[in-house]
């Protein structure tokens, strides 16, 4: 696992970007593990911006998001999907059929979660996987104590995870419970990972992340089995780091 530390939120988005972008250009097909939450705003903002002045085409790019909340619909304005329309794809040409997220409405939702791994599968993992981290360590929506052989499941949401995200929400009683999520294996199988965390509430699971054992009481420390990860932090994530 290599880290990466940056000044700031600014220098953070601006080093994934430039990694997205890197691999967009690599080759003419391109997967993409995507992340939402305040984290990769930046960074979205950014590649619109190179896509308004260089046109970088996304045409042969396609998108696999890491989560979507169960119950949301995809056009309701908390969805996940809703979130990457906004951020990002409404803004660049990539086709709408290049982009997938789980259905958090699906009628079978265990049916739902196959589906979802199988393509996944079929590429043998996302080429390059953006993830976010949480302040108590999930990566995706694997919270603390998700076995690390999980593939695509639906998963409880921790009360802490709830309250995080409750700032999209007119209250916390509208925060869903459950999320459709890539599994930890799921994750493991992406052939390069870049996670991001910025401010000071990501340290302590930044912290764990590398110095705690690898252990599913903190989810993100197994990426530490993974051959090709940077973790890039800004100096208030990394403050507990050497
Ligand atoms: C989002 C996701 C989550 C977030 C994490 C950090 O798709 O899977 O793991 O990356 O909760 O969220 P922010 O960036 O809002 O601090």
């Amino acid at each position: 696992m290599k880290l990466v530390k940056v000044k700031n939120y600014e220098e953070l988005s601006a080093f994934a970007a430039e990694k997205i972008l890197e691999k967009v250009r690599s080759s003419n097909r391109v997967s993409l593990g995507l992340a939402t939450g305040g984290t990769p705003v930046r960074t979205y903002e950014l590649l619109i911006d190179d896509f308004k002045k260089r046109k970088t085409s996304y045409q042969h790019v396609h998108t696999y998001n890491l989560d979507e909340y169960v119950g949301i619909a995809a056009d309701a304005q908390t969805s996940y999907q809703y979130y990457m329309f906004e951020h990002l794809f409404n803004h660049i040409d990539i086709p709408k059929e290049n982009v997938h997220l789980p259905n958090g409405t699906a009628e079978n939702i265990l049916q739902e979660t196959q589906r979802y791994e199988d393509a996944i599968d079929k590429l043998k993992g996302v080429d390059l996987q953006l993830l976010g981290i949480g302040e108590n360590g999930h990566i995706g929506f694997n919270e603390p104590g998700t076995p690390f052989d999980r593939t695509t499941h639906v998963t409880e949401l921790e009360e802490s995870t709830r309250e995080a995200n409750s700032r999209y929400f007119n209250s916390l009683d509208e925060v869903p419970t459950h999320a459709i999520t890539m599994g930890i294996a799921t994750i493991l199988k992406s052939k390069e990972i870049v996670l991001l965390a910025s401010g000071e509430k990501k340290a302590e699971a930044l912290y764990q992340m590398f110095n705690g054992e690898i252990s599913n009481n903190c989810p993100a420390s197994v990426l530490r089995n993974h051959p090709n990860v940077i973790v890039v932090a800004d100096e208030q994530a990394a403050s507990k780091l050497e």
